[in-house]
């Protein structure tokens, strides 16, 4: 297809074989965890991308429920130069979680069991195929703790699948990366040796800490088959208040009033711009958070052990923004039915952003004073290439939308469009990226490169950064044979 027409197939790559396929059978055994185009809609899933805008032609799915399986599988591919797609939830927003070609993709979904969590020191060891919800809620059910990342895609990506990305999310400004809460990994290497790495400990300083290289390595060094980390206690009490604001500027005045005046208790802090919430409200039926519209919105979270408290001080913050004229208008839930409703109108902008028909997606870090600049620019220059409008359909672009996570300093700008095209594709890039280095920002904030991204690299990592990844990828997966035509 055109996205695919830079690329080719690498024949150094073996076409897989019937003997290949019984080869498999054999290591798996059981019914149900193999998968070819027999039935060919059985392989649809696995070949296209959450956002519909990848599409792979893999003509095998293999899922182990064990890293032993997973070891001997991976072991086959090497010695055979069998391609492989590692793959967890399928979540990805970068293509980096499907197949390109005919890669055989291995589904770490059937490796779903917790292994262990310790209630006193709040660490949890489970294979890398959990769902990121089921570990959540297990961890809150036998001890009462939480899982240090929460994302819109909680019912669907995996434990593995986030590390793997080095996922954000919406708390990272409260519980910090995942390259300090992940204590240990399980990887099976691209040779087939399985790296047991799953310690438990915080504090660890004898020689290379191994585990870093595979957090954020997106599938192309290592098959992550289980996970240790590290959870924090669950805040007994949560609050959420929705905020209408005037302009960008504020709404980083109240992040700043925010930090120093919640303080301990903030745990999110979000923002989307008028367009982002007008297309989320023609795709879901939420009660909306306010009643008027706003040129931007906030949305605060505070958690902490002491409700009565939490709320005081989140009050005494909201009045007094409002009093400063930080704020415009605003409302607090009151218990968690009110809370999910509000986290809704910010976790549901993705999917609202898609439902027109497509979405091209940008993930960037930028300092906090021009994060917003992006948005303005993109739109302006859509519309000055005649592309774009709201009303008109015979335009490929519906709008340029901006929202993210202020706290991080992570913006997502989406460019939701009715139909994914080379003109707009090649008014968005590289511009967009030009304008995120030249402001010394990141291409990709926490969605990772994968297969969209793979050109870009070097608008945010220097030659001898990018040499030196090269290398590492040699060393230890010289075949090449995990994740081929991706970032590296
Ligand atoms: P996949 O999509 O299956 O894979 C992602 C990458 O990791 C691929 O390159 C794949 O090859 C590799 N991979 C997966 N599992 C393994 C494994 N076990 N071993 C080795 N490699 C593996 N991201 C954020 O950072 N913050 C957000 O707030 C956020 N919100 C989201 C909201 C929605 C609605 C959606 C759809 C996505 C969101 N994401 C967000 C994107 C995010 O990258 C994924 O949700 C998540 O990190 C991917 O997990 P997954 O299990 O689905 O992995
Ligand atoms: C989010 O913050 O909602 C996610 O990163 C997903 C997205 O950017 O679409
Ligand atoms: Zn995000």
């Amino acid at each position: 297809s055109e996205t695919y027409s830079y690329v080719k197939r690498d024949e150094k790559y073996k076409k897989l074989t019937e003997q290949d396929i019984e080869h498999f059978r054999a290591i798996l055994g059981k019914k149900g965890s193999l998968i070819t185009d027999e039935v060919p809609s059985d392989l649809d899933f696995y070949n296209e991308d959450w956002m519909r805008k990848y599409k792979g032609q893999s003509k095998l799915v293999l899922k182990p429920t064990t890293t032993e399986q997973v070891s001997q599988i991976i072991k086959y591919c090497s010695e055979q130069n069998l391609a492989v797609c590692p793959q967890g939830g399928n979540t990805g927003l970068v293509g980096g979680s499907i197949p390109v070609f005919d890669e055989i993709i291995l589904s770490v979904a059937n490796l779903n069991k917790i292994r262990s969590f310790d209630d006193v020191s709040g660490i949890l060891k489970c294979d890398a195929g959990v769902i990121l919800e089921n570990a959540d809620n297990y961890i809150k059910d036998n001890g009462n703790y939480i899982f240090p990342l929460d994302l819109g895609a909680k019912g669907s990506c995996h434990v593995g699948g986030v590390v793997a990305t080095n996922a954000g999310g919406l708390r990272l400004l409260r519980y910090g990366s995942l390259h300090g809460s992940v204590l240990g990994l399980e990887v099976v290497l691209p040779n087939g040796e399985i790296l047991d790495s799953m310690h438990s400990l915080r504090k660890d300083n004898t020689g290379y800490d191994l585990k870093q290289l595979f957090i954020g390595s997106e599938g192309t060094i290592g098959i992550i088959t289980g996970v240790s980390i590290l959870c924090p206690p669950r805040p007994n009490a949560f609050h959420v208040s929705f905020l209408g604001v005037e302009s960008y500027e504020m709404v980083q005045k109240v992040f700043q009033k925010a930090k120093n005046e919640l303080g301990e208790i903030l745990s999110a802090f979000e923002f989307m711009d008028k367009k982002s919430l007008q297309l989320t409200k023609s795709h879901i039926s939420s009660p909306e958070p306010l009643e008027d519209e706003y040129p931007f919105y906030v949305l605060i979270e505070t958690s902490g052990s002491n409700a009565e408290h939490d709320s005081a001080k989140l009050e005494t913050f909201l009045s007094s923004a409002f009093e400063e004229e930080l704020v415009l208008d605003g409302t607090v839930s009151s218990n968690e039915s009110e809370a999910k409703n509000l986290w809704s109108w910010r976790e549901m902008i993705p999917e609202s952003s898609a439902a027109g028909g497509g979405v091209y997606k940008y993930d960037v870090s930028l300092p906090l004073k021009d994060l917003y600049s992006l948005v303005d620019a993109v739109n302006e220059k859509l519309e000055a290439a005649g592309l774009s409008s709201i009303t008109d359909e015979s335009k490929p672009v519906i709008s340029a939308i901006g929202y993210g996570h202020v706290g991080d300093g992570n913006l997502h700008l989406n460019v939701a469009v009715r139909t994914y095209t080379k003109d707009v594709e090649n008014c968005l890039e590289p511009f967009v990226y030009e304008f995120v280095s030249g402001k010394k920002g990141s291409v990709s904030a926490e969605h990772g490169l994968g297969f969209q991204k793979k050109n870009y690299i070097g608008y945010s990592k220097s030659d001898q950064e990018i040499k030196m990844i090269k290398q590492l990828k040699n060393i230890y997966d010289p075949k090449g044979i995990l994740n081929p035509y991706k970032y590296v």
